[in-house]
């Protein structure tokens, strides 16, 4: 097939604006798959996606499309990642397009997803194409959120496609606008092969397989391929399309998208924005866009039982297999014992992998309270980047502390606005801008540090919005903040695991606040137990344990055997994620209390 038949295409969205819902009707109305085969929503392969409902990893799928002018014509779709944390994912599946869709859901109109991923969309110059879908409900107000389009993103929104991604209304029109408004790939055949990798997994068999999309030239197996920015070498042992599972062809030609599966065993040396040419007669150069990715977020995982932490470890390898993102190392906690340290793009990436390593592994954690990573300048000239805030230097030999900063948009409609500034204000934000959308929606945007959205910026957020805001954000860059470490001291010992860095001016408060917390959560136990706050040497909050006064057992006294067994059961599952520091048994939602007050 030439180019000229050739159509890539993502779709964008908001959550749960119907992206995925979407293209499973366009697989279904190409015939790609057959209703039979058809698994809900094919293109979310995980069953964790299927749980939260949400897209995390890309995918790709090709439907062959009879158009209305009797052509056949190759529909590349590369889904993207519905998430924030993956961001640059995103980028790099919209770079191997010519064109997106741009859905927008016509009950809610645009949110701050919709409106990041139209901007990655026109950085790679597509054509994009709007669709107003669930129109099929009561509330959808079609003709309003064509303005909003035309309006805060500037499209012509007169060749609309309004469409029921439910209901399959709009589904022709879609694959035409398709067909007849994304260009055809450019691209010469005879040129050096250049490839983008968009996305990759690993697979028991094939070994390590790149998702690609062929910008020039051809790939064939047995050719001697190279990676640009790893300058990995690995000889192709086959190629293949997305149908949607992996289907083996003979070559993929310009302007195609499809898997290259070779020698290569580790997914850290396919790296997503990469460039894949012939080893032999490399391209002159890189495809633009690369970047190396860089965990924003850590966090430290410790196996509950000590015994497990070779299992965890395994567990962590063979995620790490098929993640290339994911960052570990071991980690010695004082009250903890051996965990690792991990780094992960974001909270829901963090959330994903823990829940992974719980439910697929059947570990037991305690996970500490997630950090970002601070730069500390020490008096001595050097700096240290600092993932962990029991590793920050003493004060003394602190020169000043800078941390990550984002700059965050959020859509509510307008009677949240005092509600959105109080938060972020609170939150150290710093306003920056408001655009009102239409007569009932405002767009605010506000710096702020990265370490307070983590903490549950989206959560109050959301709950002080009455669910209706929605949240975006992009890093900006590191500034100076005053920042200080506050540990935790239970029965005179500092809990290395507990200590977090905080502003200065917040200190005081979180501690206190803390202990409170660490109060109400840590159970009584046989001894009283003394819970202090401290900014180095000084105590800023005090709270105490008091001690157990009755056996549980106490009152199944004489009574019957199965309730004192059952008694006991609740005893062992509540212990299950208790861990013991010197003398204190402490529960897991210890270690998360910092992002449960205010
Ligand atoms: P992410 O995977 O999180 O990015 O979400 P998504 O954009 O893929 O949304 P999804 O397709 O999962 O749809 C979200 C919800 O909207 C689901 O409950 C769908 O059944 C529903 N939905 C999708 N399209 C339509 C539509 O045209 N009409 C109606 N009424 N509901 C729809």
């Amino acid at each position: 097939m030439t180019t000229k038949n050739i159509r890539n295409f993502s779709i964008i969205a908001h959550i749960d604006h119907g992206k995925s819902t979407l293209a499973d009707r366009l697989i279904e109305y190409t015939g790609t798959l057959s209703s039979r085969e058809m698994e809900a929503q094919v293109l979310d392969q995980m069953d964790l996606e299927r749980e939260r409902g949400i897209t995390i990893k890309a995918q790709a799928v090709r439907l062959d499309y009879i158009a209305q002018d009797g052509e056949t014509y190759m529909l590349n779709l590369i889904d993207t990642p519905g998430h924030v944390d993956f961001t640059y994912e995103v980028s790099r599946s919209l770079a191997a397009c010519e064109g997106a869709l741009l859905v927008v859901d016509a009950a809610q109109g645009i949110e701050a997803q919709t409106l990041a991923n139209v901007y990655l969309a026109l950085e790679n110059n597509l054509e994009i194409i709007p669709v107003i879908n669930k129109i099929d409900l009561p509330s959808a107000d079609p003709e309003k959120v064509k303005q909003e389009i035309e309006e805060v993103i500037g499209l012509d929104t007169s060749d609309a496609v309004l469409a029921s991604a439910k209901t399959g209304i709009g589904i022709a029109g879609i694959l035409e606008a398709i067909v007849k408004k994304v260009p055809p790939p450019k691209g010469a055949i005879d040129e050096p092969l250049s490839a983008l990798i968009f996305d990759s997994h690993f697979d028991a068999y094939k070994g390590v397989i790149a998702y690609v999309r062929v910008m020039n030239g051809r790939i064939k197996p047995g050719m001697k391929l190279k990676m640009m920015a790893t300058d990995k070498k690995f000889e192709v042992t086959e190629v293949g399309i997305f149908k949607p599972s992996l289907a083996t062809i003979a070559e993929l030609g310009t302007g195609q998208v499809g898997f290259v599966a070779g020698s290569i065993k580790n997914v850290k040396d396919v790296r997503v924005g990469d460039t894949i040419t012939d080893a032999e007669h490399p391209a002159a150069a890189a495809l633009p866009g690369y970047r190396k990715i860089n965990p924003m977020v850590y966090c430290g995982l410790y196996p509950v039982d000590s015994a497990d932490y070779d299992n965890l470890k395994d567990a962590l390898e063979k995620l790490q297999l098929n993640d290339a993102a994911l960052l570990f190392e071991p980690e010695t906690s004082i009250a903890l014992g051996f965990g690792f340290r991990c780094g992960f793009l974001g909270l829901l990436h963090m959330d994903v992998i823990q829940e992974r390593l719980e439910r697929e592994y059947n570990l037991s954690l305690i996970t500490t309270a997630p950090s970002v990573i601070y730069r500390v300048y020490r008096t001595d000239g050097h700096m240290l980047e600092i993932d962990n805030p029991s590793k920050l230097p003493p004060p003394t030999e602190i020169d000043h502390i800078d941390e990550p900063y984002v700059k965050a948009t959020v859509i509510v409609p307008n009677e949240f606005v005092g509600a959105v500034m109080e938060l972020s204000q609170e939150k150290r934000g710093e306003f920056k801008d408001m655009k009102y959308l239409d007569t009932t929606r405002v767009m605010i945007t506000y710096h702020l540090p990265l370490s307070e959205i983590i903490y549950d910026y989206f959560d109050r957020l959301k709950s002080s919005t009455r669910g209706y805001a929605s949240l975006d954000y992009e890093l900006t860059g590191y500034h100076t903040s005053s920042l200080v470490k506050l540990d935790i001291l239970l029965n005179g010992d500092p809990v290395d695991a507990l200590s977090v860095i905080v502003h200065r001016d917040k200190a005081a408060y979180r501690g206190r606040q803390l202990a409170e917390k660490l109060k109400s959560i840590i159970p009584k136990q046989m001894f009283e137990i003394p819970i202090q706050a401290a900014v180095g040497n000084k105590v800023i909050a005090r709270e105490t344990v008091r001690a157990m006064r009755k056996d549980v057992l106490a009152k199944c006294y004489g009574g019957d055997i199965s309730r004192k067994r059952k008694l006991l059961e609740k005893q062992k599952e509540g212990k299950k994620r208790m861990k013991q520091v010197g003398s204190v048994e402490i529960p897991q939602e210890a270690f998360m209390a910092i992002l449960k007050i205010d």
